[in-house]
């Protein structure tokens, strides 16, 4: 997600930020900026495409051989000019650039308010920036030691570089949990969110470790301590990979990198949310409207696609976890019906790009009818974003695969902090199991994690369906809407029909579509109705159906009926969603490779439907 680049050297730094910047373009963004040291700071920033920043700095002073280039990808303040990175302190004497959130900013931004800091930006990085000012100043400490102390007292993940109109060839830089990779050239040196924009300079690069930070002073060697002040040894790799390869960071498509971020992008949309220790659940973002959703008559979500499906899982959570009523629709369906709505209604519109037209529409329908609006999207400052009176970012950052995958774990991980938040408000579970829940929730990235390391399974199934015509997916409960999921993941980018459907609704019809040919992806862990699921199983085992089943580690009963099961981590039902959509995405991913179908844009769909 987002970018940064930046150089110290003999060389002209401009042509190289420009150019790094356009070699991380594909990470997604919103806004761009870059400064340039040449005596004094000179810094060019705006909104949108970095070919916008290049004309606006066109006739501009653009001298100077140390800059740092940053692209953002919002999560603090609306994708805008003022926004945009890199960010001055308040003296102007220092500038900053910063990939991540930093969780305390709030609390930051007020005691440097109280001592007088003046913001000119939204953002949690221009807090960022003043802090190391304020403690440079008062505790007459060099740039660097005061970067290691500001960094002590930031919660969050950061990538940051900073640079000094008193340290003409230094650049100091820190990472904790956002990656950041040194390029270390002959007389220069450069840094860069990944190895892309280095690769053409030189293929010697160390890639820093979370609370490490590095200074990288021209003509001197590199130096590396930890946030705690420990003097670490630079360990240099030798880059083996090409450029293209690199922008997918060694994925073949966009789709399986964003597969495989599942766990960040879980852990990230929890972050500075949760926590399991204290109980505490903050959607900073809903906090005003919590009694409205505990009063609710009823929560409405609207959605469509994926994020409709995420709106299903909701409704399981809303009702189950919080016994709140729910009814989820398809945007494009409620925005034509003339729904009853009434003021005591909560809208809440799910949407990963936040421009879906339908949803759009479908909200501002609700809001003449007086509904209150929430949403969760994730791209900051988006349409859906701005029309709704409040809601929460996934903060799975860009999703740039058509098919959406982190987007939907995300979704639904904030959907399960809502449902879990409100339950704890109006007191719907016992003390003890709501701490339960937290903490299972809590170790969802890691389960994501092993989940994804047992590979192999899914592309072996892959290679055996991969001709047929026709899926059917089943799923019962929680795992009815991961069964519509699975089908949508396979039919939008292997082109291979594929339906969804309630497990116990196969013997109101489509039973009759089962014979040896029909592959039957049975969604089967550990659950509340898992004997029913059997049962299910066998019917179509009956029927000579292929069933493949998704289990729980351990499980022998399916495993004995099924041609081929998936397994993944016992988790608690609620959570299951998260765990058993991964399988379906890298089974649907597999097919799409195996059929050479275009995996990252398949035909006849967008990534954003911003049309009816
Ligand atoms: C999902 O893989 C598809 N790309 C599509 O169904 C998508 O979920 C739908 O168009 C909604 O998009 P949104 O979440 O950006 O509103
Ligand atoms: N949190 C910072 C901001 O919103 C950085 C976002 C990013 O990673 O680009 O400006």
């Amino acid at each position: 997600m987002c970018g940064i680049v930046a150089y110290t050297g003999y060389k002209q730094a401009h042509p190289i930020l420009i150019k790094g910047l356009q070699r991380l373009e594909y990470r997604g963004y919103d806004s761009a900026g870059i400064s340039l040291l040449d005596g004094k700071v000179y810094t060019y920033k705006t909104k949108g495409k970095v070919s916008e920043l290049e004309s606006f700095i066109k006739n501009k002073h653009l001298k100077g051989s140390l800059g740092i280039a940053h692209t953002r990808w919002a999560t603090h303040g609306e994708p805008n000019q003022k926004n945009a990175h890199p960010h001055f302190s308040q003296t102007k004497s220092l500038s900053i650039i910063h990939n991540g959130i930093i969780e305390n900013y709030v609390t930051l931004k007020e005691e440097l308010t109280a001592r007088g800091y003046l913001f000119e930006s939204d953002t949690d990085t221009e807090v960022l920036v003043n802090l190391i000012e304020d403690i440079r100043i008062n505790e007459k400490v060099l740039l660097d030691e005061a970067v290691r102390i500001a960094l002590c007292q930031v919660v969050g993940a950061y990538a940051i570089v900073i640079l000094s109109d008193e340290h003409p060839n230094t650049l100091i830089a820190a990472r904790k949990g956002s990656p950041l990779v040194v390029g270390i050239g002959d007389d220069e040196f450069f840094l860069a969110s990944d190895a892309t924009p280095i690769i053409e300079y030189t293929k010697n690069v160390v890639y820093l470790e979370d609370e490490e930070i590095a200074i990288l002073t021209r003509g001197e060697e590199l130096k590396i301590t930890t946030i705690t002040n420990q003097e670490k040894t630079p360990y240099i790799q030798k880059l083996e990979w090409n450029l293209s390869e690199l922008e997918k960071g060694g994925y073949d498509h966009f789709m399986l990198k964003e597969i495989y971020e599942q766990p960040r992008s879980i852990r990230d949309s929890m972050r500075g949310r949760l926590n399991p220790i204290t109980g505490n659940i903050s959607l900073g973002g809903i906090i005003d409207y919590e009694q409205k959703l505990i009063n609710a008559n009823r929560i409405i979500i609207i959605a469509c696609g994926t994020s409709w499906h995420a709106g299903l899982v909701g409704e399981y959570l809303f009702e189950d976890i919080a016994r709140i009523p729910v009814e989820v629709e398809y945007a494009s369906e409620f925005r034509y019906r003339n729904p009853i709505i009434g003021e005591n209604d909560v809208i809440i519109a799910i949407s990963q790009s936040g421009e879906t037209a339908d949803t759009l529409a479908a909200i501002e329908l609700a809001k003449k009818k007086g509904a209150t609006i929430l949403g969760i999207c994730n791209v900051v400052g988006s349409s859906i974003a701005r029309v709704t009176h409040a809601g929460s970012y996934t903060h799975a950052g860009p999703e740039i695969g058509v098919a959406s995958t982190k987007a939907f774990t995300a979704q639904v991980t904030v959907l399960t902090l809502m449902a879990l938040r409100l339950a704890q408000i109006k007191g719907t579970i016992p003390k003890a199991r709501f701490m339960q829940m937290l903490q299972e929730l809590d170790r969802i990235p890691e389960k994501v994690e092993r989940l994804l390391q047992n590979n192999g399974t899914t592309e072996i199934i892959a290679q055996k369906y991969k001709d047929v015509n026709n899926f059917l997916y089943l799923g019962r409960g929680y795992n009815f809407p991961v069964a519509l999921e699975g089908a949508l993941k396979l039919k939008e980018i292997s082109y291979i029909h594929a339906e969804g459907y309630p497990a116990a609704e196969m013997k109101h019809g489509p039973i009759a579509l089962i014979d040896e040919n029909m592959p039957v992806v049975f969604i089967a862990p550990h659950h509340g109705i898992y004997e029913k699921v059997v049962s299910n199983i066998q019917e179509v085992k009956a029927r000579k159906g292929k069933i493949i089943a998704i289990v729980t580690e351990g499980d022998t009963i399916v495993r004995n009926l099924a041609d081929y099961v998936i397994e993944i981590p016992a988790t608690e039902e609620f959570l299951i969603p998260i765990l058993a959509s991964i399988p379906l995405q890298k089974l649907a991913y597999h097919m799409a490779v195996l059929r050479g179908c275009n995996v990252d844009m398949p035909r006849n769909l967008a990534k954003s439907v911003t049309v009816e």
